[in-house]
């Protein structure tokens, strides 16, 4: 039987052992150094849009994302130091400025802003392409919505995509119907995993 081959690499003075192929961002959680995310969706491709996870790799002038950066064999990686916190902060800051008010209490987005001492924005909030629609069981809030992709991601039958770019990128279910008029099984996957409110239950979410 084939052996798997590992690396070792240091995270934040912490000696650790991965398989090849690993992420920084899974080698940080492997030894449970807390690296903030939000894009981030265990088991599947990393989009690398929220920028909140990055560490600084010793050697390298540029911060990197650690959910999308590979570890290496005798890697020095810095995941919680003062230029990090800095810059997480002002990148929450961005965040902030896409996240509109949405109904449903606290989401994993304002919860992070306040684990992160960030209480407001400077930047101006960015506009917004109106909601699609949801459906009888599920709220589309696109005010809410911080582009993050793991809805789309999460949809197994592939119902929502993203369409257009910049401060135009937006959801579409089945390529621009409301939700209640798409191909959706009503399985909830894209409603669990949103971490902002954008789409959320609106009641008993039945099972397919
Ligand atoms: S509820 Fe399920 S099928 Fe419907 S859009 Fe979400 S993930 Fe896709
Ligand atoms: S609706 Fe939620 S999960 Fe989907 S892109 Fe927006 S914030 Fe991310
Ligand atoms: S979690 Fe890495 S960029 Fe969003």
């Amino acid at each position: 039987m084939r052996r798997m081959q590992k690396i070792q690499l240091t995270i934040d003075g912490c000696e650790v052992s991965v398989r090849r192929g690993t992420t920084l961002l899974e080698a940080a959680d492997a030894v449970g150094i807390d690296v903030p995310r939000l894009c981030h969706l265990p088991g599947r491709d990393p989009r690398a849009v929220c920028r909140l996870c990055v560490v600084a790799i010793e050697g390298e002038r540029a911060l990197v994302s650690a959910c999308s950066t590979r570890a290496e064999q005798g890697m020095v990686v810095d995941a919680s130091g003062p230029r990090l916190r800095a810059r997480r902060r002002v990148v929450m800051e961005l965040v902030l400025a896409e996240h509109g008010e949405h109904g449903g209490g606290p989401c994993e987005v304002e919860l992070l802003a306040e684990e992160l001492g960030v209480e407001q924005t400077r930047f101006a909030p960015q506009p917004r392409v109106p909601s699609p629609g949801g459906s009888e069981y599920a709220l589309v809030e696109s005010e809410a919505c911080i582009r993050c992709d793991r809805c789309v991601r999460a949809c197994e039958r592939g119902v929502i995509t993203r369409k257009g770019r910049g401060p135009g990128a937006h959801l579409a279910f089945d390529e621009g119907r409301a939700l209640s008029a798409s191909s959706c099984i009503a399985c909830g996957d894209c409603l669990v995993v949103c971490p902002a409110g954008g789409l959320r239950l609106r009641g008993l979410f039945p099972r397919a």
